[in-house]
């Protein structure tokens, strides 16, 4: 069962960024799949720790798309802190869990359900015009790039 659906209002209309947000959604899925039923295949911890490596790996990868884009310096700083922000959350949770602490699983629960509504359809979203200008006007030099054809 999905607890998390994919629908287009996450879209940033650029296929490598939402096939990466559509992982996560996997991955948060899987996540959810443990917390919530038994009979689920896996364990809190090794879901967690795929979900925390691909969010690790993800928001490294949009990062440096920000970068390559121009993307203005002063936002994407805060772009960063919010990302970094996001990670030390998923490490807080995942000692809460090795500690046996009682409120580990509620907080997951409240950190699952609200993360990707904040960060995509808020955060991200405010670089997704910066994108779209970058479309139009990419360098001519990186148009042939095949990192940049998913742009
Ligand atoms: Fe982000
Ligand atoms: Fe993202």
């Amino acid at each position: 069962m999905d607890y998390v659906i994919w629908s287009k209002m996450y879209s940033m209309n650029v296929p490598y960024i939402d096939n990466q947000h559509k992982k996560l959604f996997v991955h948060m899925n899987e996540l959810y799949s443990v917390l919530k039923d038994n009979n689920a295949e896996g364990s809190i911890f090794q879901k967690l720790n795929d979900f925390i490596h691909y969010s690790e790996l993800h928001f490294k990868d949009e990062e440096d798309i920000l970068e390559l884009i121009e993307y203005p310096q002063a936002k994407l700083r805060r772009h960063k802190r919010i990302h970094d922000n996001i990670i030390e959350q998923e490490y807080k949770l995942n000692d809460q869990l090795l500690k046996g602490d009682e409120s580990g699983l509620y907080n997951l629960e409240c950190f699952l359900n609200s993360w990707v509504i904040r960060h995509i359809l808020v955060n991200d979203k405010e670089f997704q015009p910066y994108l779209a200008k970058y479309r139009l006007y990419k360098p001519k030099e990186l148009q042939e790039s095949t990192f940049f054809a998913h742009i």
